[in-house]
């Protein structure tokens, strides 16, 4: 059989399945006639596949590291590969059905199993024994939150082993202005931290941990304090490579849906997964003890998309991997300093560029807010954000951004005029 495509004035493509030569016409019965009436008037040819793509469409640089990369986009194009087969197999042995998609109101306790669903499909994907995925998480931050009040109580000690968490952590910790909002720090609960690897190397950021060198974190941890709970902050490291975290031994983890796991298409949400019994007390953070993962609406259309972003995020998360190989190969030939290197293995999706110096950072914010498909014509100014010690830029880019599901971010840090790019939209 061979395949050809006719456009039918009806202004629908019409795919026509034809006979390589041309044996008496079969009719077939009407319950499998899939094909449409064509009209067979003489029509001027389509043009020929290749001159239908346009000409090369990036600026020379680009272009060269595109042909460059070509073996590491070959490598992320595998890496989705196996991650969306991960995921295809967890819909399918949960048995997702289009029944799972329906909102609900009040309790939710008339979620049609939608929500009980999405929890298991999601803990399967991560090799975790449960896992709660809740629109009412408002953020990373707030996930990862419910998941260290989940294993902390007063006494306990809080060791970072990875550098200094997170910015919007320092709060939830206590390491900065913790004062009767019931920091971990209120509590009674301690804090240390492990110096931060590549401090002194002149990293721009502390060495990302990958997933094998959290396996070995955590052997020696359980080796030498078997009752020590580990939870890693999973923020944008999600099928950036081919295991998770739970998989090698992780108790708990925790992340945002308007990152990764969210595919672009979640419109807020985040997670926790690991072991029942934490995931339940962090469901209890979440809503309260006793209620636990057993309750939480979700009206409108809004479980359906965690599903949709869900099964579009390894697709999404290698687009972003390939857009980050690309920016660090275009600037780092340009002379700026990147963080990952150029081509090094990647263990999220975050991208540094030292642009060197404000006013640059500005015109870069300003040069991907006109690119942005939403709030294009809005002109960014550097602003304070909720969690934020230090000034950030381009909010409104962010916030623009998040419309689509999407997520960028830049940040200023102390001695650092930087660009953190978790970008999800390859050109820039
Ligand atoms: C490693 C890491 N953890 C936590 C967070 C906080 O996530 P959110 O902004 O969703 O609160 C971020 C945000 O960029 C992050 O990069």
């Amino acid at each position: 059989m061979a395949l050809s495509l006719s456009y039918s004035s009806s202004a629908a493509f019409t795919v026509v399945a034809c006979p390589a030569r041309s044996p008496p016409p079969r009719r077939l019965p009407s319950a499998v006639c899939f094909i449409r009436a064509v009209d067979t008037a003489p029509r001027a040819p389509l043009p020929c596949a290749s001159s239908t793509y346009p000409p090369q469409p990036f600026v020379p640089e680009v272009a060269e590291a595109v042909e460059s990369l070509y073996s590491e986009f070959r490598d992320v194009d595998n890496l989705v590969a196996h991650n969306s087969m991960r995921v295809l197999k967890a819909f399918q042995n949960a048995g997702v059905g289009s029944h799972h998609f329906n909102g609900c109101t009040g309790y939710g306790h008339d979620d049609g199993g939608g929500r009980e669903t999405l929890d298991s499909v999601f803990a399967k994907i991560v090799g975790a024994e449960s896992a709660i995925v809740r629109s009412q998480f408002f953020s990373g931050t707030h996930a990862i939150a419910c998941a260290l009040f989940a294993f902390l109580r007063p006494g306990n000690e809080l060791l970072a082993v990875a550098g200094a968490p997170y910015d919007t952590l320092e709060e939830v910790i206590g390491i900065r202005q913790s004062s009767i909002t019931g920091s971990l720090k209120d509590f009674g609960v301690t804090y240390h931290e492990v110096p931060k690897m590549g401090a002194s190397t002149g990293m721009l950021f502390p060495l990302l941990l990958s997933i094998a060198d959290i396996e070995r974190a955590i052997r020696v941890i359980k080796m030498q304090k078997p009752d020590c709970m580990v939870m890693v902050d999973n923020c944008y490291g999600e099928f950036v490579e081919t295991y998770e975290p739970p998989m090698v031994g992780a108790d708990l983890i925790a992340g945002s849906l308007i990152k990764n796991p969210g595919g672009t298409i979640a419109p807020c949400g985040g997670y926790v997964a690991g072991k029942r019994i934490w995931v339940e007390a962090a469901a209890a953070r979440l809503s309260a003890p006793g209620l636990g993962v057993d309750c939480g609406s979700m009206t409108g259309d809004v479980r359906r998309a965690l599903f949709q972003g869900l099964f579009l995020s390894p697709q999404m998360v290698g687009e972003a991997i390939k857009g980050g190989l690309l920016i660090a190969e275009v600037m780092s030939m340009k002379g700026y300093k990147v963080q990952p290197l150029p081509r090094a293995p990647r263990h999220d999706i975050v991208q540094a560029v030292q642009l060197g110096g404000r006013e640059r950072l500005i015109s870069f914010c300003e040069a991907v807010q006109r690119s942005c498909p939403i709030g294009s014509y809005i002109k960014p100014t550097a602003g304070v954000t909720t969690g934020y010690a230090s000034e950030m830029e381009v909010q409104v880019s962010c916030h623009a951004m998040d419309h689509l599901g999407s997520h960028l971010q830049f940040s200023v840090r102390e001695g650092l005029t930087g660009l953190i790019g978790h970008l999800l939209w390859e050109k820039f």
